[in-house]
């Protein structure tokens, strides 16, 4: 799919449908903190057997973020209680991935 603009409001279920085991949807995305980024070109790191498989399709920001890669869910991830260091890294993977891969969009806020 080639984005001609920038998606709002990807849902969860949307972003979890890119982990790059449906054949439908073939682009392979990841999210740190709210931002969704098409990780496709690094499909070595992300894709089906990959070394960072557990970051797609999935809001990877506490496992980015505490750099453990069994720390990401198919759900939200759970913030509240990472600590000033673990959330500078987080950061740090976001500009990482800006840097190298097509910003998809925003990843719907979680209805409380
Ligand atoms: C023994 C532990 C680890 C080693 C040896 C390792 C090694 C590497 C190497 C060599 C790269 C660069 C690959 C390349 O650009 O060709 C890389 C990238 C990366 N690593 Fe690790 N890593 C380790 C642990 C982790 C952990 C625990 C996390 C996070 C939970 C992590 C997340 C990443 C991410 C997100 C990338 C960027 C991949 C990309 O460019 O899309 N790594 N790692």
């Amino acid at each position: 799919m080639v984005l001609d603009e920038l998606v709002s409001n990807i849902s969860i279920d949307e972003l979890l449908l890119h982990d790059g085991l449906h054949a439908d949807h073939p682009e392979i995305w990841l999210c740190v903190n709210g931002k969704v980024f098409d990780v496709t070109r690094g499909r070595s790191f992300y894709g089906p057997g990959g070394g960072y498989a557990a970051f797609a399709g999935r809001d990877a920001t506490r496992a980015l973020a505490k750099m453990d890669t069994g720390a990401a869910t198919r759900t939200y991830a759970v913030v509240s209680d990472l600590t000033e260091e673990e959330i500078n890294t987080a950061k740090h993977w976001e500009a990482t991935f800006a840097g190298k891969y097509q910003f998809v969009g925003t990843l719907a806020p979680q209805a409380n």
